[in-house]
């Protein structure tokens, strides 16, 4: 029996390719152009699209952020939900909101139409602020804290979950924010709420 070793040193023989089509041609041009697009819609977007927080961002130790949540809860705390501090800031306040493995403390009491700026970092890992039933995502990263100014425009209960894996207890890091009409009445429905620099 007759073999033939061949290694990759050796060009293949005969034909084993054709030239391209004219429509594969065509359509590596397309997809380059439109790789360049998407290539220029990122710097684009970066100063014209409004998608890149324009919050407050600095940097802080952990444990320093830590000392700043209790305190804002020591100052505002209105009562207790599952062992975890309720806190009703009065409208415009700074407010502070730590995320660690596997929590979110404390729970925000908010009115309806009033601009607060939340503040988000975290004592440990990475871990992913993600507010529903509403479309609101953000980073929150050990070491920074930014600061985000944002006003509930519905009533009722959210909560926050936590959507960068941070470990074990991932899926039971659930947080809870609570927005009030200005009568301080929860109201049981869900709604929206808005989050930006305006
Ligand atoms: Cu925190 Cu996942």
């Amino acid at each position: 029996m007759h073999t033939e070793t061949h290694t990759g040193l050796d060009s293949p023989r005969g034909i084993w390719w054709k030239p391209a089509h004219r429509s594969e041609k065509m359509w590596v041009a397309i997809a380059f152009g439109w790789c360049m697009v998407l290539f220029a819609m990122m710097p684009l977007w970066h100063f014209k699209g409004g998608q890149n927080p324009s919050g407050i961002r600095r940097k802080v130790a952990p444990a320093a952020y830590y000392a700043r949540t209790q305190e804002f809860i020591r100052q505002y705390q209105v009562g207790e939900d599952n062992g975890f501090p309720v806190v009703a800031p009065p409208p415009g306040a700074d407010i502070y909101l730590t995320a660690m493995a596997f929590q979110w403390t404390p729970v925000l009491k908010l009115q309806i139409g009033k601009e607060y700026t939340l503040h988000l970092s975290s004592l440990d890992v990475n871990h992913g602020f993600s507010l529903l039933p509403v479309n609101v995502n953000f980073q929150v990263v050990p070491g920074y804290d930014y600061g985000l100014r944002v006003t509930p425009n519905a009533a009722g209960d959210f909560r926050i979950i936590c959507n960068e894996f941070c470990g074990i207890g991932h899926h039971t890091m659930v947080g809870k924010v609570i927005v009030v009409d200005s009568t301080g009445a929860e109201v049981a429905q869900n709604g929206g709420a808005r989050v930006g620099s305006h």
